[in-house]
C-alpha cells in the first residue's frame, strides 16, 4: 500500500498526534507523517516529533511570511494530505484552496454546535444532553465543512469541564484514524 505523505498541524498538547503516529506505524494504516508543523514553539507535540524522529517545524504564524514557508515546505517534503490536531490557528485560502478534500480537521464538539474556542464550558453552559467530537474537511471557514465521523456521548449530571475533556479525547482518539481509514477506503 502506498502510504499518503502526511502533514499534521499542532499548537499545543498533541495527543492526537501521538496517537495518529502510532496508528501510522501500521502497515494498512493509509498515511505516514512525514512533517509536523506547530504553530508554538513550545508545544508538547514536538516532543513525539522528536522522539519518532519525524522532521518537524516551528513556524511563526505572526509573521508575514509564514504563508509561504508553509506552502514551500508541504511542496518540499511531497505532502498529499494535512491532518489538524489541534491546530489553533486559522488556514489560510491558499492552502486551503491547494489541499481541497485532502485536509481534516478534529473538533470537540458535535459541529455545527459550538464551533471556536472554549468548547467545554460552553456545551456545560447549554445544558446540552449529548456531546462528542467530529471529523470534518476543512473549508475557508472557522470549524466548517462537511463531516467525515462523528461520535457522541451523553453527558452526566456530574460532568464539568476536566471530565468533558477527558471523555471527548477519548472518543477523538477512535474517531481520528477511523476517519482517515474511511476517506482512504473509498477512493
Ligand atoms: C483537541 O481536543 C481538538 O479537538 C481541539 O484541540 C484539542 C487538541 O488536543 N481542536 C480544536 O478545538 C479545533 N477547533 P491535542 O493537542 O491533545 O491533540
Amino acid at each position: 500500500m502506498v502510504k499518503r505523505k502526511t502533514c499534521v498541524f499542532i499548537s499545543g498538547q498533541g495527543s492526537n498526534l501521538k496517537n495518529l503516529i502510532t496508528h501510522s506505524r501500521d502497515n494498512s494504516f493509509p498515511i505516514k507523517i512525514s512533517l509536523i508543523i506547530s504553530n508554538n514553539k513550545n508545544a508538547n507535540g514536538i516532543k513525539y516529533a522528536k522522539y519518532y524522529k519525524i522532521p518537524y517545524k516551528y513556524i511563526n504564524s505572526k509573521l508575514k511570511n509564514s504563508e509561504r514557508e508553509i506552502l514551500l515546505l508541504l511542496k518540499t517534503y511531497n505532502i498529499t494530505f494535512i491532518c489538524l490536531a489541534g491546530y489553533m490557528k486559522i488556514i489560510s485560502n491558499k492552502i486551503v484552496n491547494g489541499f481541497k478534500k485532502k485536509i481534516i480537521n478534529i473538533h470537540p464538539s458535535l459541529l455545527p454546535k459550538f464551533k471556536g474556542l472554549n468548547t467545554f464550558e460552553r456545551v456545560l453552559k447549554s445544558n446540552e444532553k449529548k456531546t462528542g467530537c467530529t471529523v470534518h474537511y476543512v473549508n475557508n471557514k472557522l470549524d466548517d465543512g462537511s463531516m467525515i465521523i462523528k461520535k457522541i456521548f451523553y453527558l452526566k449530571s456530574k460532568d464539568n469541564e476536566i471530565t468533558l475533556k477527558q471523555k471527548t479525547q477519548k472518543l477523538e482518539h477512535r474517531a481520528y484514524p477511523e476517519a482517515i481509514i474511511k476517506i482512504f477506503r473509498y477512493r
